[in-house]
């Protein structure tokens, strides 16, 4: 059911080609947002834009390049003024033994999780509206030690960390800033980060049912549904949080379901 909470509103979701960006533009533009998404290949990019239909925009833009961000400013200035939602969302990172890491994988995850997340922000805090709502895409890892995920674990803690900051550097602007952390959600990042074939998938999801009180994995409409609160105006009063959007899998003992 939708509610039009944000109607007329202009987004933007990085990484929003795919998963979870890509259920949360859908969110947006049911609840009556223009939403720009971002992406790095063109391909995927424009597949999504043509799903996501006549209420979306895609631009082809790296989160690390700070160039490339800066024509996202650009353009949405151009085309509609200001900004009123940020989803910081572009990210990944993939399991790896500590003693197998190389400098390229730390550099890569570094990157794209923390420099990505500064530049966006950065680069779009001319287009985004007084009274905005930045929204940056954090992970239940970051409160968790997961065999491998030791890099990516720390980018999302960097990531909440930025959040905390930048609620207190952008609140004389009344900008809002929150982190989401979404627990276990299936999406395509499963197979091209992970490597993880559609048997594995589908076996991981199910075995890791029985550990969330909630009794089943995530999807990218759960996340998108918490990004549209934070995004609205009924979270007015809601800044420098983190939604843990888990099933209550790193708060609960769910014992077997
Ligand atoms: N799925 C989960 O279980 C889960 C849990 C916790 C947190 N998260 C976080 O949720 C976010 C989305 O993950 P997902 O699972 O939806 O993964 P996904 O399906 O792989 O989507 C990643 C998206 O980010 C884009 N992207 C990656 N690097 C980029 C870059 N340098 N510049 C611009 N866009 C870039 C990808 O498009 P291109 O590759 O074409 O650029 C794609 O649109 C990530 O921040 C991830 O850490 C996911």
């Amino acid at each position: 059911m939708t509610t039009q909470a944000l109607k007329g509103r202009i987004a933007l979701v990085t990484g929003g080609t795919t998963g979870l960006g890509f259920g949360a533009a859908q969110r947006l533009i049911d609840e009556g947002a223009f939403v720009y998404i971002t992406g790095r290949r063109k391909d995927v990019l424009d597949a999504a834009d043509e799903r996501l239909g006549p209420s979306a925009q895609g631009i082809q833009a790296d989160v690390t390049s700070k160039s490339d961000m800066q024509r996202v400013a650009d353009t949405i200035k151009a085309e509609h003024g200001l900004l009123d939602i940020l989803f910081a969302n572009a990210g990944g990172g993939h399991a790896t033994p500590l003693a197998e890491l190389t400098e390229e994988q730390i550099d890569s995850e570094l990157g794209i999780n923390i420099k990505g997340v500064i530049l966006t922000v950065q680069s779009l805090l001319g287009v985004l509206r007084d009274g905005a709502a930045i929204t940056l895409n954090a992970s239940i890892t970051a409160d968790m030690g997961l065999p491998g995920f030791a890099v990516y674990a720390s980018t999302k803690a960097a990531v909440r960390s930025l959040a905390r900051s930048w609620t207190t550097d952008l609140k004389d602007r009344r900008i809002r800033v929150n982190t989401i952390s979404p627990g276990v959600v299936p999406t395509e990042g499963y197979s091209h980060e992970q490597k993880m074939s559609d048997a594995d998938i589908t076996a991981y999801a199910k075995r890791v049912a029985h550990e969330i009180p909630a009794g089943r994995v995530g999807t990218p409409q759960d996340i998108g549904d918490a990004l549209v609160f934070l995004s609205s105006d009924t979270s007015r009063y809601i800044t420098g949080i983190d939604l843990v959007v888990d099933g209550g899998m790193t708060r609960v003992y769910a014992g077997r379901n």
